[in-house]
């Protein structure tokens, strides 16, 4: 049992924690608030994320996890210490290094000889010798390995990782990282730190142009009057192109992509080049959340002031609670700016938001709403009685931003419907 140290319990390093000690290591994984900690050690998990829950529980039975209070004491002994805290944006978008500086400057003297620090934060490409300097030790590596997990299917992504990448200036460091994931199937891409740093942008950066793009493709045919779900059904048959993140929507969010697309474009601006693809794909997507907005006002007859809208979905996408950097938040939030009055209904999404009546079913928001506009994918909307949510609406218009709904069958119910690039 090799012993492991994971510094951070929100996202990463959770499910890190949780897949390291499924595959046999011991695991202490550290954090700063002690009513997280507390929590975790009875099995307790503070997120919503299918089958985490079941597998911090199995660590925590088979006594291969354990949650500390503190970075300093959950590295002694630890032949590694993955870095996992968080790497907000500061204001002018680049990633800010104070959570893992801090976290460095903590273990470094509590190391033992011939750990290896693998650092997991999204953090800027040459950060590997900024970990190394605040750690202030020559006798310990740094390595680079990037996490490419989705929220939602966390626990899938790193038992079936499409591939690990690890950037190590030491061959023998990179060896003993690699047969740490021993008995995970995948591609292992070893390469030097400033590298897979970048990967890990570029990653996310390609999929949110891929995104982008589809929205931009969806703006065209609806100008067009051509049907983008059929476009990208021809297009994905070409290998080169594929199915995957072609869905048209009220743009991209999340905890990554926002940041991670401004971070590498502030890094594109220091280094002197003007990344303009990159710049045109953010436009893009903040456009995107007011097409949306401006097809609800039109849906409303031109005007939301003081009407009631009925928002389906708060989170920023299905399958999770989080709403940090929501588009569905965007789009209330700008509704609401121009007079709507929004109620909202999601399964999960954790924390209120001003103003907003939460709901705690699906039909309650539309009680006298001049819109219901769906902003998350849930599945379960897709199957609810359309009968009912006509009786309850005011006016029965649907804005469906995720082409979620049969326009069909919505039309047939005899609502307004109005899809994204879709006729
Ligand atoms: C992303 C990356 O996928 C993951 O590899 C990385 O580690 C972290 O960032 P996540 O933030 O969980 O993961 O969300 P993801 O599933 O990638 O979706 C990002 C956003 O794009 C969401 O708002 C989603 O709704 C949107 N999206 C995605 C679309 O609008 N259309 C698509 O076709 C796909």
């Amino acid at each position: 049992m090799t012993r492991v140290a994971v510094i951070g319990a929100g996202y990463v390093g959770l499910t890190t924690s949780a897949y390291l000690a499924h595959l046999g290591h011991d695991v202490v994984c550290a954090d700063v608030v002690p009513e997280r900690i507390d929590a975790l050690n009875q099995g307790r998990i503070p997120i919503f994320e299918v089958g985490l829950e079941e597998m911090v529980r199995q660590g925590i039975d088979g006594q291969r996890l354990s949650f500390v209070l503190g970075a300093e004491t959950a590295v002694d002994d630890a032949e590694f210490a993955f870095l996992c805290v968080p790497t907000p944006q500061a204001a002018d978008g680049s990633a800010e290094m104070g959570f893992i500086e801090d976290a460095a400057r903590q273990i470094g003297p509590r190391l033992r000889s011939e750990a290896i620090v693998v650092n997991k934060s999204t953090v800027p490409v040459g950060s590997t010798r900024a970990v190394e300097q605040a750690l202030g030790r020559e006798d310990v590596f740094v390595v680079s390995n990037p996490e490419f997990l989705r929220e939602g299917s966390a626990v899938h992504d790193c038992l079936h990782p499409d591939r690990i990448v690890i950037g190590s200036d030491d061959q023998a460091a990179a060896i003993r990282l690699a047969a740490l994931f021993e008995g995970i199937q995948a591609t292992v891409v070893v390469t030097d730190p400033a590298t897979a740093e970048t990967i890990k942008y570029a990653s996310n950066a390609f999929l949110a142009t891929k995104v982008s793009f589809v929205n931009a493709l969806a703006n065209l045919c609806e100008a067009v009057g051509a049907d983008v779900r059929d476009v990208v059904f021809g297009m994905g048959y070409d290998p080169r192109i594929g199915f995957e993140f072609l869905k048209p929507g009220p743009g991209w969010g999340g905890s990554c992509f926002p940041k991670d697309t401004r971070a590498l474009l502030h890094i594109a601006d220091e280094a002197g080049y003007d990344f303009s693809l990159l710049r045109g794909v953010i436009a893009v997507n903040d456009e995107q959340h007011e097409r949306v907005v401006a097809k609800v006002v039109a849906a409303a007859g031109g005007s939301v002031e003081g009407r009631t809208i009925a928002a389906w979905g708060l989170a920023f996408k299905a399958r999770t609670d989080d709403t940090r950097d929501s588009p569905a938040i965007e789009v209330v939030r700008r509704l609401q700016e121009r007079g709507a009055r929004v109620r909202a209904y999601d399964p999960q999404a954790r924390g209120g938001l001003e103003g907003v009546q939460r709901c705690s079913d699906p039909y309650a928001p539309c009680e006298g709403a001049a819109v219901l506009v769906v902003l998350t994918e849930w599945d379960e909307f897709r199957w609810l009685d359309l009968d009912k949510v006509r009786a309850l609406m005011a006016v029965p218009s649907i804005v469906d931003a995720r082409n979620l709904l049969d326009p069909a069958a919505a039309r047939r119910k005899g609502f307004v419907y109005e899809g994204i690039g879709r006729p």
